[in-house]
Parts: structure tokens; C-alpha cells; sequence
């Protein structure tokens, strides 16, 4: 038992929170170049300008993944880097960056997955109305297409979008990502059904333009974990999960995947959503439900529910005082990868993969030069094991990819958060392999056997 023995084991990364190189070789502006640099939005006034500045020291760093012994990395490409108005012109020394970047990986025998959508979407297509304009669906597709015929020879493995809960949910809903907007559900509704169109538009792209490949999605959602084994906590939790709340709908899995792998959106999302669909919504389902290679998922922590007697069913249960929590104040849940991945397969029965899991902790180099990170070490532990569990038990589970390679810009939180397996000194670039990478490299060596 165990993992299966094809399983992928990699760590991932995003394009903004590492590159850098904002303003080079032609690369145009993104949302996240303009909002943070707009005052008192991200914390001390962080950029990613610099970042990692891993646009130039790539070729060090595909070092430190073989150190680490990465059989797959996980990385986005920038939309206006490659295209810097987001449509038309393209930027060629973009295409030669991630052309440059896929050779070395591959010469290291590291498997590329990219991501086509990390969140920095091009400035000069959110001036046309972003998402919410029907005309992204086109946008998405065309970009897609170049990706794929320029990197389809070497990549199988993509990934459209990256958490649409999140850059839409805190990015035009929220506001506290870019591009800082709090927009109504007459504008929020629309811009998920083109994002979901536009997924779907691209997957038939990937398809038609890559030989072999093999296509996945990447969004999220807490999980929805149930307070004890009696049926009636299951039933409660799994309808916590995927039932679509009223208020924070942005935020909830099944109104971004149902449509994708079932073909139809949930029910309880249409009760109060379905009056701000565009109209025709119902056939481009069609195109919206694609068939998937691998179903991915971001997850790093649930809440517990118990069935309750009342309308809904179920209720979650509070936090026990001094419930322990990462360095971002996210609690720590392992069982989060038991009942995330069992729930998700039993629904969309589609091979699983985690494509991003970890923590930020206060990781400091030691006088003696090394970065002693033993809560990684134990938080991984406990979440692989849990995941095995769930492996184990019967979902379809294909992959793990850490968050995060090295510590990088964490959004509106700068470079306060660090969750990396590779500690960054931002004022010298100088990496340093973390104590956990070193006990990652011995969990890929056996896969998951020292667990
Ligand atoms: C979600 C995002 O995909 C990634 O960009 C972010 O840094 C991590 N999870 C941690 O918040």
C-alpha cells in the first residue's frame, strides 16, 4: 500500500511571487505591478519588482531542485510577459525565458507542469473590462494557444487556472488582492461564468495543439472535515463543503468545479446566483465541462462540522483555545488532506492531484548557517500521512506538489510569510536548502516510505 508508484512529487511556485525582472526585456505591466506599488496595500509597501529575481538565477535554482531531488516542478507563466498587452503582440524574449527554463528542467530530468494563470493578469486587459468582458473567454484562448504551440513540444502537464476563488474572491470581491475592487454579484457572477468558459475553451486548445497532453485545474476551498465518524457528521460535512453559501460564495469549491467536471453548476449557488448569469449560460455548460486528466487542489487547512439541527444541516464547530497555527495564523488541520481528497474524488471521480500544500513559519538562518525548520518537518509529516491515508483508502491520487519551492512575495502580505523548502535572503539573494528539504528529498526517495 502506500503511494502508487508513478506518483509525482514536486513543489511549486508562481510566477509574480518569484521572477521578478517586472520591467525587463519587454515584459508588460500586470495588475499585481500596479497594485503594489499603490500605497498601503500590500504589507510595507512590498513589491515584486525583485522578488527572487529568479528570471536571471534560474539555472541555480533548477540546481537546488535536483538537490532537493524534484521529479516535477510547478511553475506559472506571466500573461504579459509573453503577450504585453495581454492580446496581439508577443514578446519573444519572454517565449526565450520559459524556452530557456523548460530545457534546463528537462536536462534535469524535473518534470515542467505549468500553470497558465497565476494571477497577474495583464494591466491593459483589466482597462477592458477584465474578466467580467465576454471578450476574455478570447483572450484566455489565444494566449493559451500560443503557450501551447510554443511550449507543447516539451510540457504535457498544464494547468489552466490557479484558485479562481481567490483572485476573483479577494481580488474583486474582497479587494485586498488586485486589483483591490469590490464589485456585486452582477459583475462577480459573469466574470466566474467566462472564467469557467475560458477554462473550458482552453482545454479544448491543449488538446487540439499538444500531442499527449494531459490537462488539469488547480482551485480550492477548505475542506470541510467532519467532527466524528457517525454518518450523520459525514453527510453534514459533505454537504458543508459543497453546498455554495450566499454570502462568500466566491470562496466555495463547487461553484468552480461542479460546472467543469459535472457539467452543471449546484443547485444551492443557483438559488441565489442564477438571476446574474449571462444569458445562454446553460449551453456553454458544454463547453465549460471538459474531460479532465487530473483534478487539482490547493488545500492548507479545514474546519470541523457536525450535523445540526437546523435549516441547513450542519455547523461548524470554533477553534479550541491554543489550537495550534502557522506563522500566517492558518490553523494547522492534517486531517484537511484525508477528507479534502476522499470527498473531492468520491464526487468528481477524476484522478487527484494536490498541486500546492505547506506552511509559512519564522525560518531564520542559524549561527550555524543551516535554516532548522523542524514545524515544516512535522506539519508535512502529519499532512502526507493523512494524505496517504486517503490514497489508501481508495481516491485516485497521483501527486503532491509542495508550497513552496522558496519563500517568495506572499501577495498582499510581502515577504513577511515564508514557505519555502528554500530560505531566501532578499537583500542577497543567497539561498539556503532548509532542514526540511533535506527530509522532502528523503520522503521522494522512498516515496513516502520514512512517513
Ligand atoms: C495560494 C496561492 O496559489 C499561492 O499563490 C499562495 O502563495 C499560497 N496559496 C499561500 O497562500
Amino acid at each position: 500500500m502506500g503511494f502508487r508508484k508513478d506518483f509525482i512529487w514536486g513543489a511549486a511556485t508562481a510566477s509574480y511571487q518569484i521572477e521578478g525582472a517586472a520591467y525587463e526585456d519587454g515584459k508588460g505591466l500586470s495588475i499585481w505591478d500596479r497594485f503594489s506599488h499603490e500605497p498601503g496595500k500590500v504589507f510595507d509597501g512590498h513589491t515584486g519588482d525583485v522578488a527572487c529575481d529568479h528570471y536571471h538565477r534560474y539555472p541555480d535554482d533548477v540546481k537546488l531542485m535536483k538537490e532537493i531531488g524534484l521529479q516535477a516542478y510547478r511553475f506559472s507563466l506571466s500573461w504579459p510577459r509573453l503577450m504585453p498587452e495581454g492580446k496581439g503582440a508577443v514578446n519573444q524574449k519572454g517565449l526565450d525565458f520559459y524556452n530557456r527554463l523548460i530545457d534546463e528542467l528537462l536536462k534535469n530530468d524535473i518534470r515542467p507542469f505549468v500553470t497558465l494563470f497565476h494571477w497577474d493578469f495583464p494591466a491593459a486587459l483589466q482597462s477592458l473590462g477584465a474578466w467580467e468582458n465576454p471578450d476574455s473567454v478570447k483572450w484566455f484562448e489565444d494566449y493559451t494557444a500560443l503557450c501551447a504551440r510554443t511550449f507543447g513540444d516539451r510540457v504535457k502537464d498544464f494547468i489552466t487556472f490557479n484558485e479562481p476563488q481567490c483572485f476573483i474572491g479577494l481580488g474583486y470581491d474582497v479587494g485586498v488582492h488586485a486589483p483591490g475592487y469590490q464589485l456585486p454579484n452582477s459583475s462577480l457572477v459573469p466574470m466566474s461564468h467566462h472564467i469557467l468558459k475560458a477554462h473550458g475553451t482552453a482545454v479544448r486548445a491543449l488538446r487540439s495543439l499538444v500531442p499527449e497532453v494531459r490537462v488539469g485545474y488547480a482551485p480550492c476551498g477548505d475542506p470541510c472535515m467532519p467532527a466524528t465518524n457517525s454518518p450523520e457528521d459525514m453527510e453534514a460535512a459533505r454537504k458543508a463543503y459543497f453546498t455554495v453559501p450566499e454570502k462568500g460564495w466566491t470562496f466555495n469549491v463547487a461553484w468552480w468545479s461542479d460546472p467543469a467536471l459535472l457539467g452543471c453548476y449546484p443547485e444551492s449557488g443557483l438559488k441565489h446566483l442564477e438571476k446574474y448569469l449571462p444569458h445562454g449560460w446553460q449551453e456553454d455548460l458544454k463547453t465549460i465541462h471538459q474531460p479532465l486528466d487530473f483534478y487539482g487542489q490547493n488545500i492548507y487547512n479545514g474546519r470541523y462540522y457536525k450535523a445540526a439541527d437546523n435549516e441547513q444541516g450542519f455547523e461548524m464547530l470554533p477553534l479550541p483555545v491554543g489550537f495550534p497555527k502557522t506563522a500566517i495564523q492558518w490553523p494547522i488541520t492534517p486531517d484537511a488532506l484525508y477528507w479534502g481528497p476522499t470527498f473531492l474524488y468520491e464526487r468528481y471521480k477524476t484522478p487527484f492531484i494536490m498541486t500546492e500544500n505547506g506552511l509559512s513559519a519564522h525560518d531564520v538562518v542559524s549561527l550555524d548557517g543551516k535554516v532548522h525548520d523542524p514545524n515544516r518537518q512535522d506539519f508535512l509529516n502529519r499532512y502526507l500521512l493523512a494524505y496517504k491515508r486517503a490514497a489508501e483508502d481508495g481516491a485516485d491520487i497521483r501527486g503532491y506538489f509542495h508550497w513552496s519551492l522558496m519563500d517568495n512575495y506572499e501577495w498582499a502580505h510581502g515577504y513577511k510569510e515564508r514557505f519555502g523548502l528554500i530560505h531566501v535572503d532578499y537583500e542577497t539573494q543567497q539561498r539556503t536548502l532548509k532542514d526540511s528539504a533535506y527530509w522532502y528529498r528523503s520522503v521522494i526517495e522512498s516515496n513516502g516510505e520514512v512517513l
